[in-house]
């Protein structure tokens, strides 16, 4: 944020509740447990960000939306404006799902307390892809998942410790075998921990 390579609003749904508690959820028709976040708070809200500026994807963070994966980070890498919604509680009414969201992202299969993590897991994926965030600006293109493979290992001095070795071939300068072994080690790292990344 400080470089200006990414601005980033936290926005207040009670700020756009309607009655005078501010409330922004309620029971859920039908009955059950827990609440409802509301429709009318977040339309509102939702509204006023697009009297604004352009925005790109409205993406709420929900257990039951699409696994955020490396293709769809560096897709979405590219648009200008998104909006983020956070759940809370139950979750918020369907209509809200149905009719103001335009993707829903979970980050994996389990359940935390809000979107909260969520987004900020999803604005990091993101933001580190964006140019002048990475030190070296070439490193996430070297980055697990960049080419549907896990990254190889890596080493650093000392060549020998405590009787362990670097593979010589690293030490070799013989750049083309170098980036053969790094791609073999990637293939056999990825056949091993993630197997289902080679299928497709
Ligand atoms: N909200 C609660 N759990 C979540 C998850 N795993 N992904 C996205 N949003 C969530």
């Amino acid at each position: 944020m400080e470089k200006r390579v990414v601005a980033i609003e936290v926005h207040n749904l009670r700020d756009y509740a309607t009655n005078r508690y501010k409330s922004v959820d309620d029971y859920p028709y039908g009955g059950g447990s827990g609440m409802v976040m509301m429709v009318e708070p977040i339309d509102r809200c939702i509204d006023a960000l697009r009297s604004k500026r352009k925005v790109d994807e409205i993406i709420y963070l929900t257990p039951d939306g699409e696994l955020l994966e490396q293709p769809m980070v560096n897709r979405l890498s590219m648009l200008e404006n998104i909006i983020l919604l956070c759940g809370h509680y139950k979750g918020v009414d369907e209509r809200v799902r149905e009719s103001l969201i335009t993707r829903e992202i979970s980050i994996g299969d389990y359940v935390l307390s809000g979107g909260e993590l969520p987004a900020m897991v999803f604005c990091d994926s993101i933001i580190r892809l964006l140019p002048g965030v990475l030190g070296d600006e070439t490193s996430a293109l070297s980055d697990s998942f960049q080419d549907g493979l896990l990254a190889p290992p890596v080493y650093t001095r000392p060549a020998s410790y405590k009787g362990m070795n670097v593979p010589a071939i690293l030490l070799s300068g013989n750049d083309k075998e170098i980036a053969h072994w790094r791609h073999e080690k990637s293939v056999e790292r990825t056949e091993k921990r993630r197997p289902r990344l080679l299928d497709s």
